[in-house]
């Protein structure tokens, strides 16, 4: 159904000769994730580089919400490389389509902020578990590297809304504001970028399959 006001009532109780009523429905509440298919790959191969360079130094990786894996331990974007400011650039415009979506025109506007990343890299066996990222207002996930025969491997965000809307389910009723309670799952490929609001929790699920599974996750955060 259409999120617009709508002018023709309830379809399913309307009869011939009765009268159309106006009706509106309000998504109140709701929870935006931006999601292009088409980001900076001619950056992938360096970026790959320079992931299998930094892991050559065990002080570079550290445990946090990867179990397995291999999580850069800094800042991403302080690493002097010039693929780095690229790829900076690239995402702060992302970062900025994103803030001014929800402006009207006339409204947008350039925003000052400051972005804090880092690397994973995940292979056969390896996830991350539910989290989100405090400090920031917006969070991203950029694939630079997805196996093709990846099995597993989504990123899974948690409905936000706790568990409340599956305890009012009625059986035999499907509803629209209840969801499967597992999340919406989002298929990694090479290229993507997905970009969230930083409170939404999400985990990684495990995967199977052959390579290496190279995500570039950051923060937007006030500078
Ligand atoms: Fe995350």
């Amino acid at each position: 159904m259409s999120t617009q006001n709508q002018q023709n009532g309830p379809a399913s109780t309307l009869a011939e000769g009765v009268p159309r009523i106006k009706v509106s429905l309000t998504p109140m509440f709701a929870t935006w994730v931006y999601l292009c298919e088409d980001g900076p790959k001619h950056l992938n191969q360096r970026l790959e580089e320079l992931a299998h360079q930094l892991m050559q130094d065990n002080s570079n990786a550290i445990q946090r919400t990867n179990h397995g894996g291999w999580h850069y331990a800094f800042d991403l974007f302080k690493v002097e490389e010039p693929v780095v400011a690229e790829f900076r650039d690239q995402m702060e415009q992302h970062v900025q389509a994103f803030l001014n979506h929800f402006r009207s025109d006339g409204n947008k506007k350039k925003d000052s902020f400051c972005l804090k990343g880092w690397i994973n890299v995940n292979r056969a066996g390896d996830h991350n578990v539910l989290h989100c990222h405090p400090g920031s207002f917006v969070s991203a996930t950029y694939y630079v590297k997805v196996p093709t025969d990846i099995k597993g491997g989504e990123i899974v965000f948690r409905d936000p809304r706790g568990p409340a809307v599956a305890m009012y389910e009625t059986p035999g009723i499907e509803l629209p504001w209840v969801g499967s309670g597992m999340g919406v799952p989002f298929s990694p490929a090479t290229g993507h970028l997905l970009l969230f609001p930083a409170w939404l929790e999400h985990r990684v699920e495990r995967f199977e399959g052959s390579g290496e599974r190279i995500s570039i996750a950051f923060n937007a955060c006030n500078p």
